[in-house]
C-alpha cells in the first residue's frame, strides 16, 4: 500500500571523495547517469561482468539489476559495494569512488548507421573488420570500444575496440580486430560468409581504458584481438613527441597467431625512449624454429622488466590472462591507479538471468535494510 506512494525519482547522487553530484532519472542506472554527465565513471562492460564499475554504497538505498555476487568478491559485497552499471537509484544515495584524477571528461557516446566495409585476414581466427560510416565517427579516446549491432541479425550489442588510434583512422571509417569465438553469435556471422555492405549500427565511444599522457614507462600486454586497443593506444602515443620506455609482451599461442609485426615494428623508431616488442608463444612446438619466449605471457611480466617501479600498465584481452596479469602487477607492488585494463568479456560471462532475480531480490533487502 505504502509502496504506491514510494517516489519514483529523479534521485541524488553525491560522489565521495570528488565532490561531484549527479542527478539519476527514473530507470537510468547510476553509471548511465555519471556517463551522461561527463563524469568519468570507471567501466568497461556496462553489462554486470566486468566489476570496474564498483563503487561503495555509503548511504542511501539501490536496486540491483543482477546478482553483485557473481562479479564481486565477498569481501566487496561485505564492505557494501555496488555495481554502478546494474544500479537503480530507490533514495538520493551517497558513494565513494575513485574517479579518474583531474578533470577529466569522456567524449559523450553518439550513433552512427553504416556498413561493413571489408575485412583483411590477420591470422586463421582473427580478422580487421573496416566500418564505412554514412556520417563522422564520433569522438573517441584510443583504447575505447564501440558496440556494434546488425540490425535484424544481432540486436543485442556487442562490443570491440576501435583498432586505430583517432589520428590514424580515416574519415567515416572505424577498425576493428575481431577474432572468433566458436558458438558466438556475432562472429559466427561475421566469419559466415563476406558480410561486405551488410549495415550495421555503431555506438559508442565507451569505456576507461585510453592512454593516460605521462612520462611514466609503459608496459602493455595483449592476448589475441586484446592488440587491437594496444596499437591505438600507441599509436596515440608516437603520434606526440614521446620520450617514454615502452614494454609490449603479446601473448599468443603458435607462430600462426601471431599478426601486426610490421605494425609493431615501425614503433621502434618513432619515439626518443626505447621500444621492445615480445612475443610469448604457450603452445608452439617444441621441435620449432621458434627462438623467442614461450609460456604464459603473464609469467613472464617480472622475467622482462625486473623493476615495475613508475610503470604505468595496459592490459588487454581474454578475462583470465588480463586476470593473471593484474595479480603479477599487484604482487610487484604496482598501485591501482597505474593499472588500466579492458577484459574481452562475452555472453558465456554475464551474470544469468535465472539466479538474477532471486539473488538480486534478496541483495536488494539487504541493501535496503542497510
Ligand atoms: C570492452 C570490450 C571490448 C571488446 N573488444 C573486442 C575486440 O576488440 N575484439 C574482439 O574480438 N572481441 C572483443 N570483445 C568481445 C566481443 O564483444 C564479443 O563478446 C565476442 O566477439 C564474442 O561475440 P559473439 O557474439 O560471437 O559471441 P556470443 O554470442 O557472445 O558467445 C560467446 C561464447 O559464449 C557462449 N555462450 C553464449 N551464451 C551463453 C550462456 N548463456 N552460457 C554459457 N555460454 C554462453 C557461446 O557459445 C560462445 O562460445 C570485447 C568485449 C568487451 C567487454
Ligand atoms: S561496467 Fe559495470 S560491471 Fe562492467
Amino acid at each position: 500500500m505504502f509502496g504506491l506512494f514510494a517516489r519514483k525519482g529523479p534521485f541524488k547522487a553525491d560522489i565521495k571523495p570528488s565532490g561531484k553530484a549527479l542527478t539519476v532519472q527514473p530507470g537510468d542506472n547510476l553509471l548511465k547517469a555519471a556517463l551522461d554527465n561527463g563524469i568519468a565513471w570507471p567501466h568497461s562492460c556496462r553489462v554486470g561482468s566486468c566489476g570496474t564499475c564498483k563503487a561503495r554504497l555509503v548511504s542511501g538505498k539501490i536496486k540491483p539489476l543482477v546478482d553483485f555476487s557473481y562479479t564481486l568478491e565477498e569481501e566487496d559485497l561485505d564492505a557494501g559495494c555496488i555495481l554502478a552499471c546494474q544500479s537503480l537509484l530507490k533514495s538520493d544515495i551517497e558513494v565513494e569512488v575513485d574517479l579518474e584524477s583531474g578533470e577529466l571528461v569522456l567524449p559523450e557516446p553518439g550513433q552512427v548507421e553504416g556498413v561493413i566495409g571489408g575485412y583483411r585476414r590477420l591470422t586463421h581466427d582473427i580478422v580487421e573488420v573496416g566500418v564505412r560510416l554514412n556520417d563522422p565517427l564520433p569522438e573517441y579516446l584510443a583504447g575505447q570500444y564501440a558496440e556494434l549491432v546488425v540490425p535484424g541479425v544481432i540486436n543485442e550489442p556487442r562490443n570491440y575496440s576501435f583498432a586505430r588510434a583517432p589520428e590514424t583512422e580515416e574519415s567515416r571509417s572505424a577498425t576493428f580486430f575481431v577474432r572468433y569465438v566458436p558458438g558466438g553469435v556475432m562472429t559466427t556471422w561475421l566469419f559466415g560468409e563476406d558480410r561486405t555492405g551488410s549495415p550495421v549500427t555503431l555506438r559508442g565511444p565507451f569505456g576507461t581504458f585510453f592512454l593516460r599522457e605521462t612520462d611514466a614507462p609503459m608496459l602493455c600486454v595483449a592476448g589475441g584481438s586484446g592488440l587491437a586497443p594496444i596499437k591505438a593506444v600507441l599509436e596515440q602515443e608516437f603520434s606526440r613527441p614521446s620520450r617514454r620506455n615502452v614494454t609490449v609482451l603479446f601473448g599468443a599461442r603458435t607462430q600462426e597467431d601471431l599478426y601486426c609485426l610490421d605494425e609493431m615494428k615501425a614503433f621502434e623508431s618513432k619515439g626518443a625512449g626505447d621500444f621492445q616488442f615480445v612475443p610469448v608463444l604457450s603452445l608452439e612446438s617444441e621441435q620449432s624454429d621458434w627462438e623467442g619466449r614461450r609460456g604464459n605471457v603473464t609469467d613472464t611480466i617480472t622475467e622482462v622488466i625486473s623493476n615495475l617501479d613508475g610503470y604505468e600498465a595496459y592490459l588487454c584481452g581474454p578475462p583470465p590472462m588480463v586476470d593473471a596479469g593484474i595479480s603479477v602487477l599487484r604482487r610487484a607492488g604496482l598501485e591501482e591507479s597505474k593499472i588500466h585494463f579492458d577484459k574481452f568479456l562475452d555472453s558465456s560471462h554475464k551474470p544469468r538471468a535465472g539466479s538474477e532475480v532471486a539473488s538480486g531480490f534478496q541483495r536488494e533487502r539487504a541493501l535496503l535494510s542497510r
